[in-house]
């Protein structure tokens, strides 16, 4: 494996998120997101750990960018926290929010990495949730639209790639059908939510997710793209779901999680409908998009960014008909990790993550197929290391290098095969603040002491060094 077997301009870089590591989340004029409120609640996080350190990047950047450089990467995905730009949500400007990702910005265009900046990555302010709720409610659209505008106009001379959303499937179920993630809304049946509907707002939420998306990618298109010539799209996680048995049943309970998975959103974003599965099942659940929004929603993007690290064995449960209870239990399939006794994969420290590479390939081969083979990037791929990891040990990560061999073989693969995949981001750069997880979870190629934030290359960031080398160093 090495940089010359990828088409050639083929791009790679690592991704990490604005609350994930910038820190400084009540300092230097940024308003509050729904996660500084979320991990207030005592026992919320492991440790009852917060993001309002984290590893520090507002002002550790150069030396991020320059360990990025040094590993040979090209890009580098981060997100702009929106409630840093505007605090309230909307109206007055953060001035020293937009000088900091100014300085980000042209730091990494000084050293030669080509940034990728994602508008939402789970952070909505605050202020917005108190406001209206949030992404319960339509005014997020103009609202999120505005944000979007004014980074276009501010960042976009320089940032000539977008993205929207990062994952608004786990926006739309962890925030509001199980609860596990800000807002933590969900039926009172599945746990200790305070407030909320399972049945009904994980949809509601991902409509208006999907609008707020169109709208700013339809202003990114009629006042900047001609000009600024970047290009724009959204960020969906996906699973890969292979059926248990060749049995029809289980094929099926397959589709449908595909279908709730990532055509939930790629679905109306290509052919301007959910997928009729989905239409089906959720019936008048189902919010829906006039005729004005079908026009917007449809081929709203110039690429998917796709965020794949795991597959999963569905079956057909059996059951008479799903319980109107939530998104979960709309699919009506079960979820297995293992076949006959044999797993499907080395589990890492996250109990969803289990390294199979193979679904990778089937996951992209199935974008090309059944969406007309969109530019795609692979725009997260990673794992967390097992078990209780401290230095000097957690630094000889060879588990980390065996799963990215593997991720990378199927990658290429897919892409000898036709898959029109563009690029690939590692997750993550740094070892940083894992949501629920906390600091008790490392996704870095580079570790992160939490006692004093110095940073050290993992084994496997020297891999990528390698694997990255150009011909003329
Ligand atoms: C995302 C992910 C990341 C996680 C990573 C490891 O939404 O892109 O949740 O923020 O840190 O996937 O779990």
């Amino acid at each position: 494996l090495s940089r010359a077997k990828f088409p050639k301009g083929f791009l790679f870089g690592t991704a990490t998120s604005a609350y994930q590591v910038e820190g400084m989340a009540d300092k230097d004029g940024r308003g509050p997101s729904i996660w500084d409120e979320f991990v207030k609640i005592p026992g919320i996080v492991a440790n009852n750990a917060t993001g309002e350190v984290s590893v520090d990047q507002y002002h550790r950047y150069k030396e991020d960018v320059d360990i990025m450089a040094r590993m040979n990467f090209d890009a580098y995905r981060f997100s702009i926290s929106w409630s840093r730009i505007f605090p309230d949500g909307t109206g007055k400007v953060n001035w020293k929010g937009v000088a900091y990702y100014n300085r980000l910005i042209n730091y990494l265009l000084e050293r030669g990495i080509t940034p990728y900046a994602n508008l939402y990555h789970y952070d909505l302010p605050l202020a917005l949730e108190k406001k209206y709720m949030g992404l319960l409610s339509h005014q997020v659209v103009k609202d999120f639209a505005d944000y979007a505008d004014f980074c276009f106009k501010t960042f976009g001379d320089r940032v000539k790639n977008w993205m929207t959303f990062n994952e608004p499937r786990v926006v739309a179920a962890l925030g509001y059908d199980n609860g596990f993630f800000a807002p933590g809304r969900c039926s009172k049946a599945f746990g200790n939510c305070t407030a909320g509907n399972s049945a009904t707002e994980p949809y509601i939420v991902a409509h208006n997710l999907i609008l707020s998306h169109a709208a700013a990618v339809q202003r990114y298109r009629q006042k900047y793209q001609d000009k600024q010539k970047g290009r724009i799209g959204i960020l969906l996680d996906f699973v890969w779901y292979e059926p248990l048995t060749r049995s029809k049943a289980d094929n099926y309970a397959a589709q449908r999680a595909r279908d709730f998975h990532v055509g939930w959103f790629l679905h109306p974003i290509v052919y301007g409908e959910y997928p009729k599965t989905i239409q089906n099942i959720v019936g008048n659940r189902l919010p829906k998009f006039t005729t004005e929004e079908v026009k917007m929603v449809k081929g709203s993007i110039d690429f998917v960014g796709i965020n794949q690290y795991t597959t999963y064995y569905m079956f057909d449960p059996h059951l008479a008909k799903p319980k109107d209870l939530g998104y979960q239990q709309d699919w009506n399939a079960g979820f297995a990790y293992a076949k006959n006794g044999i797993p499907i994969g080395p589990r890492a420290n996250s109990y969803w993550l289990y390294n199979v590479p193979w679904g990778m390939y089937k996951a992209l081969m199935y974008i090309k197929e059944r969406y007309g083979n969109p530019t795609v990037i692979l725009s997260e791929n990673g794992m967390d290391d097992p078990g209780n990891v401290t230095l000097p040990k957690a630094l000889q990560d060879t588990t980390r290098i065996n799963f990215y061999k593997g991720y990378l073989t199927q990658l290429k693969k897919a892409v000898d095969d036709g898959a029109n995949v563009v690029g690939y981001f590692a997750w993550s750069l740094l070892d940083n603040f894992e949501w629920r997880l906390g600091y008790t979870s490392r996704f870095g190629i580079v570790y992160v002491d939490f006692s004093n934030l110095k940073r050290y290359p993992k084994m496997s960031a020297y891999w990528y060094k390698q694997l990255l080398k150009r011909n003329k160093d």
